[in-house]
């Protein structure tokens, strides 16, 4: 496994991270908890997970999974997510949603804590004085977003700077050969002032591994549900995973980690958070870590 400094700060976090949004929904806790263990024993530090995945069910996986093993993860979770306890960003709610993930996570801190998305009823300034506390707490050690826009997090940089707040060190966003936004603003943003880049679902869901270009596989996330057909399986998209294929072939690689890959070789990235729903799928995206895409083919695979 290779690592890479997260944004400006010293931690390091593994190019492959375990994101674990299927577990507890699709993936049986004995089967999540297992590919906790694998990745682990693979040299990925960095687990993602939120306080929403499941209604809480994979915080308490990944606690489980950790017990013995915690000083061995980058453990990064989010909140401000509607929940039964409320929702938005708070101080009032991120109280709350830390205490709750601590306690499901079975753990007394938090290395990385993500707001999930932007909050246009809640001052900014009201948030980042709110997770600056918790970090002298104690409670959480980094803070970042997840879903934001280049400006709001300008903004909130820049709060931080004046108020003298603990910054973002880190942001969130979807990132893969079908949805590039990110390039535009938020990547140039993010090199300029040294925040890390968790890249999530480098596969398009699953897309880009080449699995729907014959038919709809029974089980997955496209099958029989329209509405995530039409958003995911768009002209683009299979245009994509048809270059993605190609340099499979090529390169003698499974699809998937060409893909994987691929967001890797954009500079701006610290980790591509991958979501497996099963044990196999799992182990074909820790094929991804330690090799590079040659810049040929990642300029190939890139070409719209
Ligand atoms: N911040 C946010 O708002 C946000 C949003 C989404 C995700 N995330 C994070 O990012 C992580 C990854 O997101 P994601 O699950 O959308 O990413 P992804 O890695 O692009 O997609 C994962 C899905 O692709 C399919 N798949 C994976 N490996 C495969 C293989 N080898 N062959 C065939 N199919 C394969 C599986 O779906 P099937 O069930 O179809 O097999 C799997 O669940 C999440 O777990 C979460 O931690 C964050």
């Amino acid at each position: 496994m290779q690592y890479r400094r997260l944004g400006r700060t010293g931690l390091k976090v593994s190019e492959i991270g375990l994101g674990t949004m299927m577990f507890g929904e699709k993936t049986s806790e004995a089967e999540s908890i297992r590919i906790i263990q694998q990745a682990l024993d693979a040299g990925v530090n960095l687990i993602d997970v939120a306080d929403v995945y499941a209604g809480g069910a994979s915080e308490h996986i990944v606690g489980a999974a950790l017990a013995g093993r915690r000083s061995q993860a980058v453990l990064a979770t989010k909140g401000g997510r509607p929940t039964p306890l409320g929702q938005g960003l708070s101080r009032s709610h991120l109280f709350k949603a830390v205490e709750a993930s601590l306690q499901r996570l079975r753990t007394d801190y938090i290395d990385l804590y993500q707001v999930h998305r932007w909050d246009p009823e809640t001052p900014l300034e009201e948030s980042l004085s709110a997770l600056n506390d918790l970090i002298r707490q104690g409670k959480i050690r980094y803070i970042g977003c997840s879903n934001f826009a280049a400006w709001q997090l300008c903004k909130a940089l820049w709060i931080s700077d004046v108020r003298n707040y603990a910054r973002f060190d880190s942001v969130q966003p979807r990132y893969n050969l079908v949805y590039r936004d990110p390039e535009a603003e938020l990547f140039p943003l993010s090199r300029s002032e040294g925040v890390g880049v968790l890249a999530y679902s480098p596969l398009a869901g699953g897309v880009l591994t080449g699995k729907y270009l014959d038919a709809i596989p029974e089980g997955s996330r496209g099958w029989q549900n329209p509405q995530w057909q039409e958003g995911r399986l768009t002209p683009e998209a299979e245009s994509a995973a048809v270059r993605v294929r190609a340099a499979a072939q090529r390169l003698n690689r499974p699809a998937g980690q060409i893909a994987i890959r691929w967001c890797l070789a954009n500079p701006a990235v610290s980790s591509a958070l991958v979501g497996p729903r099963t044990e196999a799928q799992w182990a074909d995206a820790l094929g991804a870590a330690a090799w590079t895409l040659p810049a040929d083919e990642a300029a190939a695979i890139g070409q719209q």
